[in-house]
């Protein structure tokens, strides 16, 4: 098969690195990649983004099968453009991938097929939406309807932070016209998992779960993240919720999707809260995680490209891919500054070191070469990653690797999976 990659963060190199080991692969190009990436796959200069570019490419050099990273190529309808096109894409129809798109679109699903999720209300103008935070008071959720990369949300612990949200959002256009409709919903209190099923259509398998650790300082402290690192599995999430959660989310949310007429493939992550009264859909995001992916594809046995493929063509029957019981951790190294201003372009050292620590995995996020040198040239930079008996392990051993990278310019947090 030859392939084409689509993205150039941290859960696209882990993504190479699972797919560059099947036996069924042929040729692997990643768009736009990055410096590990480049060790692994060809690399081609088109934005992630470039939906005409990416579709040219892909004819032209006769892909089989694209598979797509992030989730602003899928909304934009990468995958309608392939299946145009004639080729297969990993990741859903701009149609299916509202459930990542909008918010308000996932809480009318959520209301069709039954799905346990927070009461929420979904407002056009400010005017009511306010109106509806003075009715119900605080803690209150306030949620721009669109993409905002990861910043549409404020959880309000008071009534003055709902008001100020709405504002930003509806008035001041904070995020944009992402933020011209809110979803206004109850605040869940529970432990946060992320769990991925992967779907064709019609049928789906679970993928692992993973917790990520989204705010940027030490105990959860400070302003959120794409987040600071992963581990998996998350202990909490037994093989019963599992299965409360395949029956009760993931499968009557693709058989309304397909009633619709936009069945949904790919990856379905489901971000949960585990409540006192079970497991709650917080969202729906239509790619894996990043960095859960990196954490994930550590633990995952199989041929993972065949799976992706097996989705992607509606014969998910056909897959067999399963998580490993060993456990897996993934912690992520940012510019200093991240999630606010950083500089670019600082030298990294020490990487084969780490490398080479039994266990340990690098994953690149934002870096490139400059002659003989990896730079620094995004925000979450590296994936150190490792795996183990018990997360204590897989987690002593990517801290372990963590230690050996030589760069002034970065930092991670040291509590990633401590809670675990
Ligand atoms: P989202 O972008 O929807 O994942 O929201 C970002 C974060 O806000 C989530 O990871 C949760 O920590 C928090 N959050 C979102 N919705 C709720 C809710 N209804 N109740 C409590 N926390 C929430
Ligand atoms: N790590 C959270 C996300 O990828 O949305």
């Amino acid at each position: 098969m030859r392939v084409l990659l689509v993205g150039g963060g941290g859960r696209e190199h882990a993504l190479a690195e699972a797919i560059a080991t099947s036996p069924a692969l042929s040729m692997l190009w990643c768009a736009p990649g990055n410096a590990g990436i480049a060790d692994i796959a060809a690399t081609v200069p088109i934005a992630a983004d470039d939906v005409t570019g990416l579709v040219a490419f892909a004819r032209e050099h006769a892909v089989d099968l694209v598979v797509v990273g992030p989730e602003a190529p899928l909304v934009a309808g990468l995958a309608d453009a392939c299946t145009a096109a004639g080729i297969a894409c990993f990741g859903p129809s701009a149609a299916a991938a509202q459930l990542e798109g909008s918010k308000a679109f996932t809480k009318t699903i959520c209301a069709e097929a039954d799905v346990p999720t927070a009461a929420a209300a979904t407002f056009d103008d400010a005017a009511s939406a306010l109106a509806h935070v003075r009715a119900v008071g605080a803690p209150i959720v306030v949620k721009a309807d669109g993409l905002a990369a990861g910043k549409g949300v404020v959880v309000a612990a008071t009534l003055s932070e709902a008001e100020a949200a709405i504002v930003a959002m509806m008035t001041d256009r904070a995020h944009g016209t992402a933020g011209a409709r809110v979803v206004i919903e109850e605040c869940l209190v529970g432990e946060e998992v992320s769990f991925f099923a992967l779907c064709d259509g019609e049928r789906a398998i679970p993928f692992g779960a993973a917790q990520d650790h989204k705010r940027v300082g030490e105990g959860d402290t400070g302003p959120n993240t794409g987040g600071m690192g992963a581990y998996s599995p998350p202990a909490m999430f037994t093989p019963a919720l599992e299965d409360e959660v395949m029956s009760r989310i993931v499968r009557p949310t693709l058989a309304a999707m397909a009633a619709r007429g936009t069945p949904f493939r790919g990856v379905l992550f489901c971000g949960l809260m585990l409540t006192a009264d079970g497991p709650k859909l917080i969202e729906f995001n239509v790619r894996f995680g990043d960095p859960e992916c990196q954490a994930l594809m550590l633990r995952a046995e199989g041929d993972v490209l065949a799976a992706l493929d097996a989705c992607a063509q509606g014969r998910l029957d056909t897959a067999s891919v399963q998580m490993r019981a060993e456990a897996s951790v993934v912690i992520v190294m940012a510019a200093r500054g991240y999630p606010g201003a950083y500089a670019k372009g600082s030298v990294i050292g020490g990487l084969d070191d780490a490398a080479a620590m039994p266990g340990a995995r690098v994953f690149h996020a934002g870096t490139k070469r400059v002659d003989d040198s990896i730079v620094a040239d995004g925000g979450r930079v590296l994936g150190i990653a490792a795996r183990g008996a018990t997360v204590a392990e897989a987690r002593a051993a990517a801290y372990a690797a963590v230690d050996r990278v030589a760069w002034p310019e970065g930092f991670c947090r040291r509590d990633i999976a401590a809670r675990a």
